[in-house]
């Protein structure tokens, strides 16, 4: 079978692309896998309609990229959760299946998704890849967003650059979520997700291309006043967060979005929360600390 990759964003057509002609439920090949990786160099996000998978499938399919993260980003664990620790649960349900209560503290934790963010930029290594299956999803609403932080790099001018590149970031689930006011942790996940160190600026390891590496995670820079660090990264969010580097992607059933951490952010956006929305996420580990990887 032969892969047809087609971009599919208005705004640009090296940001998002939709690749079909290949089913992940059968089996991929290694070559098919190297394929869909240099897609994702120059397209950063990648769509695959129509895979009906499970999680066993999905799992076997993200392995072709690199290491795959356990999820000891969620809020739910073990006893806790309805998915193995292998999946990231990124639904609104209980272990039941049931729709989380408004005030459920899962739920609360889970908007922090709503925030632009990178996954697992919490974490000393972070992530290489998403990849996320939608399984159910509600009629309206809860589009998921990508921001290309490559050509918000390009886009930013010479001085801020500068001042950017040597730059280190300290990123923390405790940040983004405190940052809702969502401060209800417990002992053990305070000390679980102390903030990490993270490049600023990063460069891609295949492509070359340097871009700029925030998210809601990051709430300090390493030599600088709190506040003023803070003010930074915000200024810095809004600018790659600009209509022109942004893509909205509006979910079908069986949709598989599969996207580069290491340079785009991404946020969910809202929907009627007594409505299942349920959809399960594989997470490719990247090799090392940014700040081991190449400036
Ligand atoms: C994720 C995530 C956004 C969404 O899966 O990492 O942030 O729209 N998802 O659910
Ligand atoms: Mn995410």
């Amino acid at each position: 079978m032969a892969l047809t990759i087609r971009p599919i964003n208005p705004r640009r057509d090296d940001f998002v692309a939709e690749v079909t002609g290949l089913d992940i439920a059968a089996g991929v090949s290694p070559q098919l896998a190297a394929e869909i990786e240099d897609a994702m160099d120059r397209y950063a996000v990648l769509v695959l309609p129509d895979q009906r998978i499970d999680d066993d499938q999905q799992y076997a399919f993200s392995t072709n990229f690199g290491p795959m993260e356990t999820a000891t980003g969620d809020i739910a664990q073990q006893a806790d959760r309805r998915l193995s620790m292998d999946i990231n649960d990124i639904s609104n349900l209980d272990r039941n299946g049931k729709v989380l209560p408004r005030d459920d503290r899962r739920r609360l934790f889970g908007l922090g998704n709503m925030l632009w963010h990178t996954d697992s930029s919490f974490k000393p290594t972070p992530s290489k890849y998403s990849l996320l299956s939608a399984r159910v999803i509600p009629e309206e609403g809860g589009n998921t967003e990508f921001a290309d932080m490559r050509a918000a790099w390009d886009a930013l001018d010479p001085k801020t650059q500068a001042e950017c590149l040597d730059l280190v970031a300290e990123h923390s689930q405790l940040y983004s979520r405190g940052s809702l006011g969502f401060d209800q942790f417990t002992d053990e996940e305070r000390a679980k997700w102390q903030p990490v160190p993270q490049r600023l600026v990063r460069r891609h390891p295949r492509t070359g291309r340097l871009n700029l590496y925030v998210a809601s995670h990051a709430g300090a820079i390493r030599g600088w006043p709190v506040p003023e660090a803070r003010m930074f990264l915000k200024d810095l969010t809004e600018h790659a967060t600009q209509r022109e580097f942004v893509y909205a992607h509006r979910w079908r059933p069986h949709d598989l979005v599969m996207w580069d951490n290491r340079v785009v952010m991404h946020r969910a956006r809202r929907y009627d929360h007594t409505k299942q929305r349920d959809m399960h996420r594989t997470t490719v580990a990247d090799s090392a600390p940014t700040l081991e990887q190449a400036r």
